[in-house]
């Protein structure tokens, strides 16, 4: 038996699922998809298979049109539910028959008010980390890549977007429905399985780019993002060629609990990067630089998180640099340090979670997200290219892209094909310590400059009186106000709170960075005025990374821990399923 992925039952010497064809049928008044999942192997196979379900209804099984037996092991809480099929000598393709549940956790099925247009239902789908198996039965790891075809039927109102390549869309033989095809020619890992249905619709970029949104959002969207195609162009300076021939990108509804999802060929986006200034598109840069760091080159399992994020922030940092110059890496860099230092004191310099390569065997994914595999990742690889030098890196970099693509990969395989292209590089920066244990080592690389020292300098000196000069401070950029916010401290007086907010109008804050960074010393302060809006914007996003602190600081302050409370019983109906857990688990601290 070979189970070498802790969080999943699948055992890849039963077999190896190479191939899904799938027939979806959504129904939106009974919160369910129907779904027949047609598994191909890559070599006939026959005895027991093991799949990872979750919440899933299994209705039945075939092999060659004939039924076959299954089996649904005990829930495990984690893991979800093991089905096994039972399949006869031989099988190349078996069928399964399923439903998903209304609580299916990789799903959030909105009603029309919680859309932007108020008039038709949306569904989206969340598959990372392990999510995939309450939508379709897989072998849910990395490991185990497939290619897939899919039809998708929903109310004739509504527009199926997919990660994958979109075909035609039919009538159904159900009245009033129609049929999306979709096919995905290059094989994925099965967290990078994702869709959403709604009122829909696209606006084309450039000649390998689209956005999509609803209607109501689409000039926005288009305006904020229209250096898409320039950003592709230096991502591919970075890695090499783009192979999934497509970079489109949705952004969803407010409810969305990620900043972004790599999803192929369609990436995922909150419309809080919508700031009208272009200030927040980095998110876009990351989660295109996924597209080679994540889904050519894939973290074998969560332990190897890492590799996915470490990479794909220093990329994201890279593609800043070539458009905007190297101060704007600096702040981003800087901005990066300071949530890593925050993860680190949260969890505790010794804590496990702070290592690169994690152990998250019987634990919840969710649960142990955090900035660590990114900023500590992000600095081991930057220390990697300091040492050998920018060109020589470079160079690397595309040959490790190469040589791993369409592959998923340990932190171990990672540090042999360094240590035989790079050799002694390793070595040179402890690259060991950085991976297997806990803390940030002291050769941490710094990213400084001039104006980021002005701004911490004077945030710093809050204390001794030191204030921002209005005038001067009206022109910062929003990554200006970011370095400067997170620098002060979390509990001011209420003079203080008022001067920052009369003076800079930070409560109405369009920006979401700045607001929610203001809103954080706001709730820690217990500045009163800026309740109403702490509320509001609670109430707005669904993005975990403005939730779960902003809760947090509210629930910590005993005069707060109340508007905590009332404000999630307000807002955890519209709340993404994922989200909802996070923040019930602060306020249950
Ligand atoms: N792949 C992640 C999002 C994710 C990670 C979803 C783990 C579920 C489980 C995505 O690429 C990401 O990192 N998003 C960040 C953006 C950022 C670091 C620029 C986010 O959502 O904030
Ligand atoms: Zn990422």
């Amino acid at each position: 038996m070979s189970r070498p992925d802790p969080h999943s039952y699948a055992d890849l010497d039963q077999g190896r699922i190479s191939h899904q064809d799938l027939d979806l049928f959504i129904d939106f008044a009974s919160r369910r998809i129907e779904g027949a999942a047609t598994l191909t192997l890559a070599v006939p196979a026959g005895g027991p298979l093991d799949l990872d379900t979750r919440d899933l209804e299994i209705t039945g099984a075939t092999v060659g049109g004939e039924a076959v037996p299954f089996e649904l092991a005990d829930p495990d809480p984690v893991m979800g539910t093991r089905l096994r099929l039972q399949l006869p000598p031989g099988t190349v393709q078996a069928t399964v028959h399923f439903a998903t549940s209304p609580q299916a956790s990789a799903l959030q099925w909105l009603e029309p008010a919680q859309t932007d247009g108020g008039t038709h239902p949306y569904l989206f789908s969340q598959c990372q980390a392990i999510h995939a198996r309450s939508v379709l039965p897989c072998q849910d790891t990395p490991l185990a890549r497939f290619t897939f075809h899919a039809t998708v039927t929903v109310p004739e109102d509504l527009t199926v977007v997919m990660a994958a390549a979109p075909g035609e869309a039919v009538p159904s033989t159900r009245a009033g429905h129609r049929t999306f095809t979709f096919a995905m020619p290059q094989s994925i890992p099965s967290y990078l399985f994702a869709f959403a249905v709604g009122n829909i619709v696209s606006k084309d970029l450039g000649p390998r780019s689209r956005v999509y949104t609803e209607p109501e959002t689409l000039e926005r969207a288009a305006w904020e993002f229209a250096e898409v195609d320039s950003m592709l162009t230096a991502a591919e300076d970075v890695f090499g060629p783009y192979l999934w021939d497509r970079f489109d990108f949705l952004v969803m509804p407010s409810s969305f609990p990620y900043g972004g999802m790599e999803n192929p060929r369609l990436t995922f986006l909150t419309p809080t990067l919508l700031a009208g200034d272009r200030s927040l598109v980095n998110v876009l840069a990351h989660e295109l630089a996924h597209s080679w760091t994540g889904n050519l080159v894939t973290n074998a399992t969560i332990d190897d998180f890492w590799l996915n994020e470490g990479f794909t922030v220093w990329a994201e940092r890279c593609i800043l640099e070539k458009l905007e110059g190297p101060e704007a890496k600096s702040l981003a860099a800087a901005i990066g340090r300071n949530g890593l230092n925050e993860a680190i004191g949260t969890f505790g310099p010794d804590s496990p979670f702070t290592r690169l390569k994690t152990d998250g065997k019987g634990k919840d994914p969710d649960e142990f997200y955090s900035l660590v595999p990114y900023e500590k990742g992000f600095l081991l690889v930057s220390l990697l290219e300091q040492a050998v030098g920018s060109d020589r890196f470079a160079a690397f970099i595309k040959r490790y892209i190469e040589h791993f693509s369409f592959t998923s990969i340990t932190t171990e395989q990672f540090l042999e094909f360094l240590e035989a292209e790079l050799p002694g590089a390793a070595e040179k920066v402890g690259a060991k310590q950085w991976v297997y244990q806990a803390g940030l080592p002291a050769n941490a690389p710094r990213f400084t400059s001039a104006r980021l020292e002005n701004l911490q300098g004077l945030a710093t000196g809050w204390a001794d009186g030191k204030r921002p000069d209005p005038a001067a401070a009206r022109s910062w950029s929003p990554e200006d106000w970011q370095i400067f916010l997170q620098a002060l401290p979390r509990k001011m007086p209420e003079a203080d709170c008022r001067w920052l907010d009369e003076s800079f109008d930070l409560t109405n804050a369009r920006n979401a960075e700045i607001l929610c960074n203001w809103l954080l010393i706001a709730a820690g302060s217990g500045y009163e005025p800026a309740f109403p809006r702490i509320r509001e914007f609670l109430g707005e996003v669904g993005r975990m990374k403005y939730l779960k602190p902003l809760y947090n600081a509210l629930h910590r302050n005993e005069r707060t821990r109340t508007l905590a409370v009332e404000t999630f019983a307000d807002h955890s109906a519209g709340y993404h399923p994922i989200a909802r857990g996070g923040i019930e688990r602060i306020l249950a601290q």
